[in-house]
């Protein structure tokens, strides 16, 4: 008999810059079926991956102060951005799990690679940061990472361009070539919206370079968690998807179906201010 405090039954809060957490959302359904999902998209102060650690911080602790509200059983940032920057303020201030992305994608790009190069592609915050390189040392010491910001592609994605475009071959050629030289055993999409683009760049890096992508990898984390610690949704029905999104609702629902691949049929707005104003 399920009690009003079974944790099982609370709901797993996500939160992103924007829409691009949505890929990492369809990831955890597939792994967690039943678990009911509430998900943040800060669409009005979206692109992260251009501002400073500091303002990065700032907004993604006032993301998880709104979720938490919300009383879940775990915090997933599907950020890779807001994951760089701010995952210890986040740890620190949660009193339930937080799954980010840099430590399972890198622990799943170390097992990729089995001790070759390690590629990173992320937004300039994540790249800047280190963040991957520091998680790649600490699961396999003495790896060796080679990574590429590339600004260009969140905007592109958001544009609706797909992987066949031209200008997303042309992107890609352009930021890919010295990773296509270096011919890593593994590469990391280190960034939200990359899964997007699987498939143009799986044909530019070839057979032999495995891609990683990082909201599989903390899908898979969250799901072995959540059965490690008996907090598995019992239900048998698939679970609800909630989603408030900072800016335009309406665009968010059609953009949100091409990054989540679902049909986005409950999203509200919350205003910035309201997220500033901290828990409540
Ligand atoms: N969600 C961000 C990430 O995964 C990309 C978009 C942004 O720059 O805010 O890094």
């Amino acid at each position: 008999m399920a009690s009003n405090d079974d944790r099982r039954l609370r709901p797993i809060c996500v939160f992103d810059s924007g829409l691009g957490g949505l890929t990492v959302v369809r990831e955890l359904a597939g792994a967690l079926p039943g678990e009911d999902i509430i998900y943040l998209g800060d669409t009005a102060r979206v692109p992260y991956g251009i501002k400073s650690p500091e303002t990065i911080r700032r907004f993604a602790c006032e993301d998880a102060a709104f979720l938490l509200r919300f009383n879940p059983k775990m915090l997933v940032v599907a950020c890779n951005t807001a994951s760089a920057a701010a995952v210890d303020a986040l740890v620190a201030m949660s009193p339930v799990p937080v799954i980010d992305m840099i430590r399972p994608g890198a622990a799943a790009a170390c097992e990729a690679a089995n001790g070759s190069l390690i590629g990173v592609v992320g937004t300039e915050a994540t790249v800047r940061s280190k963040a991957y390189e520091r998680a790649i040392e600490a699961c396999r010491p003495g790896s060796r990472v080679c990574s590429v910001p590339c600004p260009l592609l969140v905007p592109i994605v958001e544009e609706g361009r797909d992987a066949d475009d031209p200008i997303v071959t042309h992107v890609l050629c352009d930021y890919l070539r010295d990773m296509q030289r270096r011919r890593p055993g593994a590469l990391i999409l280190g960034c939200t919206h990359y899964p997007l683009l699987w498939d143009a760049i799986a044909k530019l890096m070839g057979p032999d370079v495995r891609l990683i992508n990082s909201g599989l990898a903390a899908a898979r984390q969250a799901q072995q968690m959540l059965d490690a610690q008996g907090e598995l949704n019992p239900r048998s029905s698939l679970g609800a998807l909630r989603c408030f999104t900072t800016d335009n609702p309406e665009r968010f629902a059609v953009l949100g179906k091409r990054f989540g691949g679902r049909d986005l049929t409950s999203v509200a707005y919350v205003g910035t201010d309201e997220l500033e104003g901290g828990p409540r």
